[in-house]
């Protein structure tokens, strides 16, 4: 009996917790997107997945930018069917190849007149190499969105006023950037075990929230604003290229403490939506509202030098 009450007060405290703690806040915008043209990159699983079916329902034009194509076409056929919009299309982008970051924004400058809204949401937990020898999660993480900000950024001027949401991550807190390592190895740090695979994750995120500091300040004088996010602690396929053990233990924990990928696209569609906020251009959100966040995720030097650098390890 004693047990039987202890597990009832156990699933009603955690469905509190959830409930109050969890769940998060939910974007409030009323803004419909008829006639503006988004892309999502990563959006063939995950919370990419969710905010492009969100956007598609407010009427927006969806550019899903996915890296494999049967993927990427499975996802097409997904979001047309949940959004009830066939204004939704598939473009392949490798974020850890270069020149298909070139190829991908061609492409869309060629045959799309319009970009409103740019979120770079892909991202990945892993260790390895880009085709251009770069470390994997810089490389994809933060250097292929560096560049493809960059190659649209005159259409997105054009059609201001005009958004760049970058997904970051709480993760961005344990992160660093050693300048001089990532000049020498093209890399974040060193190291290969699960704990490594964390940190190198972190410090990734901390140049997905440098780079948007950078890049507000860059912006200053145009329509187009920018800002970066951590999503929450969603359950999402992004564990999935841990070790079996690893994933069995985080699932088990995550089914608890997680959002669910609805509830984790929220503060990007608030970045991407919410009137009002273009005052807060640079800033990181979290739970849909700015957040302050450590000193180092804001130094003015570190993020000049972090855009200094890719510019020269993406060639423009
Ligand atoms: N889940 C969380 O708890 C959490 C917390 C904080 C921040 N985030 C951030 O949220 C974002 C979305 O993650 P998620 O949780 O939705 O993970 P996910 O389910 O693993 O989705 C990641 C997406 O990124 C794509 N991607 C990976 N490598 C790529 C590449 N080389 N080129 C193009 N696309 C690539 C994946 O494509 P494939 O399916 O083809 O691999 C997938 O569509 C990430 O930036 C992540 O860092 C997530």
């Amino acid at each position: 009996m004693y047990t039987i009450v202890l597990l009832v007060g156990f699933f009603i405290a955690a469905y509190i917790f959830h409930e109050t703690t969890v769940k998060g806040k939910s974007c409030t915008s009323k803004a419909k997107l008829h006639g503006k043209t988004v892309i999502v990159t990563g959006s063939n699983t995950g919370i990419g997945k969710t905010t492009a079916i969100e956007l598609a329902k407010r009427g927006a034009r969806v550019i899903l930018a996915c890296r494999s194509k049967q993927r990427g076409e499975a996802a097409l056929q997904d979001v047309k069917r949940e959004s009830g919009s066939n204004q939704v299309v598939f473009m392949q982008l490798d974020l850890a190849s270069l020149k298909s970051v070139r190829s991908f924004a061609e492409n869309f400058l060629k045959t799309e007149p319009r970009l409103d809204i740019l979120i770079n949401n892909a991202g990945v937990l892993l260790i390895g190499r880009t085709k251009d020898g770069f470390g994997l999660m810089f490389g994809v993480n933060h250097l292929g969105h560096f560049l493809l900000t960059n190659l649209l950024l005159d259409r997105l001027k054009e059609c201001g006023p005009s958004r760049v949401v970058n997904v970051s991550s709480a993760a961005h807190n344990w992160g660093t950037v050693d300048f001089d390592y990532l000049n020498t190895h093209r890399d974040l740090r060193v190291g290969t075990t699960w704990l490594d695979t964390f940190r190198i994750y972190g410090d990734s995120k901390l140049c997905n929230i440098l780079f948007t500091h950078e890049l507000a300040k860059r912006l200053k004088g145009t329509k187009v604003t920018c800002y970066s996010l951590h999503p929450g602690s969603i359950l999402t396929e992004l564990q999935r290229n841990q070790s079996t053990t690893v994933q069995l233990i985080l699932k088990n924990i995550e089914r608890f403490l997680f959002k669910t990928p609805l509830q984790g696209s929220q503060t990007t569609l608030h970045c991407a939506l919410q009137e009002g906020i273009e005052h807060l251009s640079g800033r990181y959100f979290s739970n849909c509202a700015a957040k302050n966040i450590f000193a180092k995720a804001r130094d003015d030097a570190a993020s000049k030098k972090l855009w200094e650098i890719s510019e020269r390890f993406c060639g423009i």
